[in-house]
């Protein structure tokens, strides 16, 4: 075989995540993750509500110290490595939150112009050519002196991208890059990820809501439920799951079923069933409160 040939397998992995583990006080968020993301590769995370998706993010961009368990970034333990290096790494990734949190006194082209002028000795006549280009590339060149409060939240959030890409990051963080937006915009959105993953190489791992964007950008997914990981694999093997008919559903896996559920915004299936009754009634009335007792007490059985 030509060593020309780049197989999705001998692509460097920049992102791997091993048994993590996360808790706040007596809360286990996240129980023992596993992930690889590489070069050139877009990693969606979905889950309900509440699941980790963003103490997950959190941990990858070095904000949450783990419980337990490892991250590697570029190949860099991030938990052990001195601060230098820690800041190195950190030139080399871009995030995206989900309120594009740009600086309101300044305007769009000096948000998108910080990062490099915190990082790097670029005279200012290099500096305003690059904030050009990645204007251009998000299509806000022409708002380039604009205030964020005279922009609209896509927009807003196409800056925060142009942000993240000031540096050329090899990895690019994004906590629901679409949420609040119209279609229309939402998908210009995926489109530059897509875009982004495909000419530049970049790594991203997104966290998303929506299902068609999901399903648009993702070479990979991963369904996280209560902080375990229910299923990583290819787009395809989610989209199958998705596509099963109710007939055939019954011969899911418990965990499938949860996926399936989960990627067709079903209202009933295992998701809404295991919010039962009893985790009602158990939470009104205390753990030792008796079945009879609670028939005697006339404690609804529907949740209203
Ligand atoms: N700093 C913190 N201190 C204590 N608990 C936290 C902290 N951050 C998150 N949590 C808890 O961790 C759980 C997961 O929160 P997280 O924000 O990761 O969920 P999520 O999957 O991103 O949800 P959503 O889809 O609503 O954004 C929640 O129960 C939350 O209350
Ligand atoms: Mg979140």
């Amino acid at each position: 075989m030509s060593a020309a040939i780049t197989t999705e397998s001998s692509r460097e992995v920049r992102v791997t995540v091993r048994d993590l583990v996360k808790t706040f006080g007596s809360q286990t968020v996240l129980q023992g993750v596993n992930l690889d993301v590489r070069a050139g590769e877009t990693l969606v995370i979905m889950g309900g509500s509440g699941c980790g998706k963003s103490t997950l993010l959190r941990l990858l961009i070095g904000s949450h110290k783990p419980t337990s368990g490892s991250i590697h970034l570029l190949g860099q333990d991030i938990a052990s490595i001195s601060d230098e290096a820690f800041d190195d790494i950190k030139r080399q990734f871009g995030i995206l939150f989900q309120s594009a949190a740009l600086f309101q006194s300044m305007s769009i082209a000096d948000n998108v112009a910080l990062p490099l002028r915190e990082h790097t000795d670029l005279d200012p006549e290099v500096i305003e050519m690059i904030v050009k280009i990645k204007l251009e590339l998000v299509g806000l060149r022409q708002h380039a002196d604009k205030l964020p409060s005279q922009i609209s939240g896509g927009m807003a959030k196409r800056a925060g991208l142009a942000r993240a890409m000031a540096m050329d990051p090899k990895i690019l963080f994004y906590d629901e890059p679409s949420a609040g937006l119209d279609p229309v915009t939402s998908a210009e959105i995926d489109q530059l990820i897509k875009e982004l993953t495909l000419n530049f190489a970049v790594t991203s791992v997104v966290v998303t809501h929506e299902m068609d964007s999901a399903f648009m950008i993702a070479d990979r997914m991963l369904m996280l439920d209560g902080g375990r990981v229910l299923k990583v694999g290819q787009r395809e093997e989610f989209e199958r799951i998705r596509q099963i008919s109710d007939a055939e559903a019954t011969t899911l896996s418990d965990d499938d079923q949860i996926i399936r559920q989960f990627l067709r915004g079903a209202a009933d299936g295992p998701i809404t069933r295991r919010r039962s009754e009893d985790d009602y009634r158990e939470d009104l009335l205390g753990e030792d409160f008796h079945e009879e007792n609670a028939i005697r007490a006339k404690v609804p059985t529907k949740r209203i």
